[in-house]
């Protein structure tokens, strides 16, 4: 990260601390939700198939910009996927950061050739060694590893979502994450229990022991994208949610935190790292600010 967008965030995070003003800094843009992929643990794909228009994108770009959003997400449904006006991706990441977006990132299955260096970070999902990925998400695993493999940037974070089904598969992606050059760091989320997915929670004992595993691989030298001091909340679901810093923008409509916030419930069940770890620098919970500090200086 460049220092002048290290002192904008940091200079934000104290304002925000300080006066509590809610404004958004983190802001994610959904560029379809059409897929090519049915994961077991995903209720978010193929629920309307559109790719939504490049200038409405650019609106929500500026939108967002507008709000004072400083760190943008794309996301889907597939990212890859979306193409309008001869625009993919790789354009509009090259168009966020002429905005002046500080970080920009994309989520992605990594089915597809990676080729946008200008990314700050390419999360390419990453659900267990081969068998578990493949079972949770089609036989995909060996593209994947392909494409990171020959991927034209060392910006990709594996990103992993934790469930009942790939649970026992944490110290194998941490291994994969190792010895891949392309590969930064990984990234966990636990599984959050949308319709028709519970079958798939962790109970909070479940929790503590994937966190173990994750903090064994920090302390082995793997590289993690995620703040440790903030683990015994995701473990008990007791950080304050939503998160009001971050918002999610699909087709127009805007949601405060995610679009999940629209699931009764949900919120207390949260799996999503990031929701914990924002909503708790911004309590002004120290050891997480200053882990948050480290972590994104480290890999970012
Ligand atoms: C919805 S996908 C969209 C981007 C892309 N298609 C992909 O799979 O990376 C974004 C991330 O959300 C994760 N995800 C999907 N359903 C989830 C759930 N119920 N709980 C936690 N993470 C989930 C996926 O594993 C993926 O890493
Ligand atoms: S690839 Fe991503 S959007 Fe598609 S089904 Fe899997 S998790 Fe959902
Ligand atoms: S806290 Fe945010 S990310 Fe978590 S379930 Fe609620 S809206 Fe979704």
């Amino acid at each position: 990260m460049k220092l002048s967008a290290f002192f904008t965030l940091s200079s934000y995070g104290i304002r925000e601390i300080l006066f509590k003003k809610h404004q958004p800094i983190l802001g994610t843009i959904i560029l379809t939700d059409k897929c090519n992929l049915h994961c077991k643990h995903c209720a978010v794909n193929n629920i309307n198939g559109i790719i939504y228009p490049y200038k409405q994108i650019r609106n929500e770009m500026k939108m967002l910009y507008g709000q004072g959003v400083r760190i943008l997400f794309f996301c889907g449904g597939e990212t890859f996927l979306w193409e309008d006006q001869g625009k993919t991706v790789r354009d509009l990441t090259r168009e966020a950061k002429k905005m002046g977006f500080l970080i920009v990132n994309i989520v992605t299955n990594g089915t597809h050739p990676i080729d946008i260096p200008e990314a700050d970070l390419i999360l390419v999902s990453l659900d267990g060694d081969k068998e578990h990925h493949n079972e949770i998400r089609g036989d995909v695993f060996d593209t994947i590893m392909e494409n990171v493999e020959h991927a034209t940037k060392d910006n990709i974070i594996f990103y992993m979502a934790v469930n009942q089904l790939n649970k026992s598969t944490i110290g194998k992606v941490g291994e994969i994450t190792r010895r891949m050059k392309n590969v930064r760091a990984v990234s966990f989320n636990f599984h959050t229990p949308y319709p028709g997915t519970k079958a798939l929670s962790l109970s909070a004992k479940e929790k503590a022991i994937c966190c173990r595993k994750i903090e064994k691989l920090m302390d082995a030298g793997v590289p993690v994208f995620n703040l440790k001091s903030a683990f015994p909340y995701l473990i008990h679901n007791t950080f304050p949610v939503p998160c009001k810093q971050c918002v999610v923008v699909e087709n127009g409509k805007v949601w405060r935190c995610g679009r999940c916030i629209d699931v009764p419930d949900l919120c207390g069940q949260c799996g999503y790292f990031f929701a914990a770890e924002y909503a708790l620098v911004f309590r002004c919970h120290i050891k997480v600010i200053l882990d948050m500090l480290r972590t994104y200086l480290k890999y970012i």
